[in-house]
């Protein structure tokens, strides 16, 4: 089969497009047919090493990239509850940009029926961060201010819609005007170009200087700073991925000064450590789209042989949503 792989740490040229045997599924695996890898943008720190010493997302080399897709089950290898023919999404298990993946069984959400797989891979990975963040991890509720980085992204478009829903009021940050129009779309109150405009003062002049409820910060090292002095006394902030560098430090002190907030810094795979949490996410998500009430908006979907481009456009900051791979025509 094809499979997107690298051999070496490094910048995107490191990934090639090879032909490799079909995984053999091991004991509680299935063998997926996929049609869809998702792009996330953890796929790029798994291929620059960052993630190499993680204990939750090791990346020992070589190995295929991508960590979410959707396809069919072609071997059920005796795992009870599934079939061969079954509809299927996942995410969190390493070697989607290929055409065949064995994953863990209980990983395994259906699809349903009427869902374009497409749109079940946009649900995984991203929707199910979008799910724990404003539902688990900080339950938002109805008039708290919450602030979303990078709100035009795959996330953070998902983030919006779920924190809107909760009755939230959202503030939201963006690289460019095209992006500032997708996320009003969105439903997001107040929108901040934050290459122009800095944000911790907008915060200040909306929330008449108290400061946000919760902040929700992927891009890490170029914001981290300004996120924790955006807090109320006794808010939160989530540091959920460093998309301009991952953060190194953060200073009790800082935390205290800004109002004893709080800081976390989670992974998706601590939100999803039960077959029966997964599928509470990933149903609730289903639902909501076939209801109309969550968008899925899929920026680009390119064949695993371009995959090189598509990190390209995800680490340009050119996205406005999803990016897929489609395993059927490399
Ligand atoms: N911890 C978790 O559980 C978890 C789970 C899923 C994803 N994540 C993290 O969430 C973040 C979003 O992931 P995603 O896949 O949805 O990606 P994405 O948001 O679609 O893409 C990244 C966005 O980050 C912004 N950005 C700011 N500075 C950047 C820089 N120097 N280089 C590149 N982008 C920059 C850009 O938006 P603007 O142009 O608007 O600035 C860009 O479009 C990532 O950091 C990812 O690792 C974490």
């Amino acid at each position: 089969m094809k499979a997107v792989q690298i051999s070496d740490y490094g910048d995107r040229e490191n990934l090639e497009l090879r032909e490799i045997e079909v995984p053999t599924p091991r004991v509680g695996e299935a063998l997926v047919q996929l049609d869809y890898a998702g792009i996330n943008f953890i796929d790029v720190y798994m291929r620059q090493g960052d993630y190499r010493n993680s204990s939750t997302y090791g990346t020992p080399l070589p190995f295929t990239l991508g960590m979410e897709g959707a396809g069919t089950i072609v071997d059920a290898n005796g795992v009870q509850g599934i079939s061969v023919g079954d509809h299927v999404a996942y995410c969190l298990s390493r070697g989607s940009y290929a055409e065949y993946a064995a994953v863990p069984a209980w990983k395994l959400v259906e699809i349903p029926t009427s869902m374009d797989p497409a749109v079940a891979t946009v649900l995984m990975l991203q929707g199910c961060t979008a799910h724990y963040l404003s539902h688990s991890l900080f339950p938002i509720r109805a008039e708290q201010w919450c602030l979303v980085h990078a709100g035009a992204g795959g996330v953070g478009q998902l983030l919006i819609q779920l924190a809107k829903a909760r009755g939230a009021k959202v503030i939201t940050t963006v690289g460019s005007a095209g992006k500032a129009e997708i996320v009003k779309e969105l439903g997001a109150d107040h929108v901040v170009l934050y290459l122009e405009d800095d944000f911790y003062q907008v915060v200040q002049e909306l929330t008449g200087g108290q400061g946000v409820h919760v902040v929700y910060d992927a891009v890490g090292a170029d914001t981290i700073d300004r996120s924790i002095r955006s807090l109320r006394t006794r808010g939160t902030c989530v540091n959920y991925g460093g998309s301009s560098g991952l953060v190194e430090n953060v200073r009790p002190l800082d935390l205290a000064d800004a109002g004893s907030t709080f800081f976390t810094r989670p992974h998706l795979a601590h939100y999803m450590v039960t077959q029966a949490e997964i599928k509470r996410r990933a149903e609730d998500l289903f639902r909501w789209v076939a209801e109309g009430a969550l968008k899925v908006r899929i920026d680009s979907i390119f064949p695993l042989a371009e995959a090189t481009a598509a990190h390209e456009r995800i680490e340009q900051r050119k996205t406005m949503g999803k990016l897929l791979l489609r395993a059927t025509d490399s």
